[in-house]
């Protein structure tokens, strides 16, 4: 049994060490908004924080998280950054199929809880591993720059 710290509760979860968290939060928890998309870390689709930075769940081990928590997009718009990033990304109307938009909203708020202020560059480096067919990249960066403003 390991006990993971999700979202700011407790849960006690029956699954081997090395099962991807992607499969515990979306499976055992039931946590469904982070998405699969390639389940070999190269999407971004299935990013969650986990001590606070990003990580690509679909390949993190869940018996590697120990103590440290695990932050989804079910629970990231009560982060004042995450608040920011929700309301930006409603404004400039960024999603359009939707997919991906879950780990780019995680990628993003890690963004700037990092970096209060990034640049174009910045965000691009920050962003680049976190696909989008639909091509929301020009408003995503605006959007950026938008939850950075305020
Ligand atoms: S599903 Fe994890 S990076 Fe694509
Ligand atoms: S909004 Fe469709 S894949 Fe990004």
């Amino acid at each position: 049994m390991i006990t993971l710290l999700v979202n700011g509760q407790p849960h006690q979860v029956n699954a081997p060490t090395d099962m991807p968290l992607l499969w515990v939060l979306r499976d055992i928890l039931g946590m469904t908004g982070t998405k699969f998309g390639c389940g070999i870390a190269q999407c971004g689709a299935c990013t969650v924080h986990v001590g606070g930075e990003p990580v690509r769940s679909c390949l993190y081990p869940v018996g590697l998280i120990g103590d440290k928590p695990v932050t989804t997009i079910e629970a990231i718009g009560s982060t004042p950054n995450g608040h920011k990033v929700q309301q930006a990304w409603i404004d400039h109307e960024v999603p359009q199929c939707g997919y991906c938009q879950s780990g780019q909203i995680m990628s993003a708020t890690a963004l700037l809880n990092q970096i209060p202020a990034p640049t174009d560059a910045e965000i691009d480096a920050a962003m680049s591993g976190n696909l989008c067919r639909c091509g929301t990249y020009v408003r995503i960066r605006a959007a950026i720059h938008a939850a950075a403003a305020g």
